[in-house]
């Protein structure tokens, strides 16, 4: 099986600004790549560049086995976008942006109409597409800016942060409709601010930052490289400390971190609940009065200053975001 998307050596310099510093990516066919990186890292820089809407300083890349820089129109035929910030038409309704855009690839009047009700309902629309998208919530602009991108039914998507401003529980919603889009065979690059997001949808992840890759990997492998993840425990003595030290070192494949002063213990383990488990029926059995307690997994903030040595919150800073939010959508300034 070869790769869906294919780029090498990709540059992109905005002035002094080093928006893409020398980044190669693979995805094969039916397989997910997950883009991750803070705010600023070169994501939506990258996916223009895939999608033909920006041109490279350098590098090269094919896309369903069409190269990129020869023939950009041919690629467009074939891939599907849905940006980083919703591109509908806030004055039509979301029947009518499907509709346009169903007529934009000259699908027929008669198929562009039934396609725009199919993908309403597949995005739990039905009851909305009729009504201006000026009332939509961004839960429901960032599944019909989706669906716009599914009209062609493109064998290549690429979504730019699909579940960013979202809410938790639109954001599992917006997980299970790519899932369903992927048991069809879809190849998919996905940009993620969120490690969990890269987690729940990516065969394969690269991190960026300041466009260049840190690392790559699956999620488990990411998470293993930053210390996979941990058991937080707060005892209420701190006489306690040292009996909780000695049952955490048992359980713990690295050393247990100890802060007097907040009676924190964090232990590396694997086996998440089954270690917590172990561990509190010891420390109940020593009687050692537990204040707190927690599974803690890294975070993408956790990758970040593991691999970079810096937060996620510093990076946004270093140049100027120039991305055209749509009103009413959570834009950068939301975050
Ligand atoms: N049109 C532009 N002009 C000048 N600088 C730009 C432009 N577009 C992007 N940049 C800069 O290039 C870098 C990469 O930006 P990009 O939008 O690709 O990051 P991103 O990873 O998508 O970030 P975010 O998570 O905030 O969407 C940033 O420093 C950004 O300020
Ligand atoms: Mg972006």
């Amino acid at each position: 099986m070869g790769n869906v998307i294919e780029a090498a050596g990709l540059v992109k310099h905005y002035g002094d600004v080093v928006a893409l510093d020398g980044l190669d990516l693979a995805v094969p066919e039916g397989s997910v790549l997950g883009l991750l990186g803070p705010n600023g890292a070169g994501k939506t820089t990258a996916v223009r560049i895939l999608t033909t809407l920006l041109v490279a300083d350098a590098g090269t890349a094919t896309v369903a086995g069409v190269d990129l820089w020869a023939d950009p129109v041919e690629v467009r035929k074939r891939i599907g976008l849905s940006g980083q910030y919703a591109a509908v038409d806030e004055y039509l309704t979301g029947f009518e942006n499907l509709d346009l855009i169903g007529r934009l690839y000259r699908l027929g009047r008669r198929t562009a109409r039934t396609r725009a009700r199919e993908l309403l309902e597949r995005f739990d629309l039905e009851e909305a597409g009729d009504r201006p998208v000026k009332g939509y919530s961004g839960g429901m602009r960032r599944r019909l800016d989706l669906a716009g991108a599914l009209v062609a039914q493109p064998p290549v998507l690429f979504l730019d942060e699909p579940t960013t401003g979202l809410d938790p529980r639109s954001r599992t919603n917006m997980w299970e409709v790519i899932r369903e889009l992927l048991r069809g065979g879809t190849t998919l690059l996905l940009t993620t601010q969120y490690l969990e997001e890269a987690d729940q949808l990516a065969d394969d992840i690269i991190v960026i930052d300041r466009g260049r890759e840190i690392a790559h990997g699956t999620a488990d492998q990411l998470k293993r490289q930053v210390g996979g993840e941990r058991v937080e425990l707060v005892v209420e003595s701190a006489a306690d400390l040292p009996a909780a030290a000695a049952i955490l070192a048992e359980l713990a494949d690295d050393e247990v971190q100890i802060d007097e002063s907040s009676r924190t213990l964090t232990a590396p383990v694997h086996g998440g609940p089954t270690a917590l488990m172990a561990a509190l029926r010891r420390l109940d059995g020593e009687a050692v009065a537990v204040l707190d307690v927690g599974l803690r997994r890294p975070t993408l903030d956790d990758v970040f200053l593991a691999l970079t040595g810096h937060a996620t919150e510093e990076v946004g800073t270093h140049g100027p975001d120039l991305g055209v939010p749509t009103p009413g959508v959570d834009g950068e300034g939301a975050r």
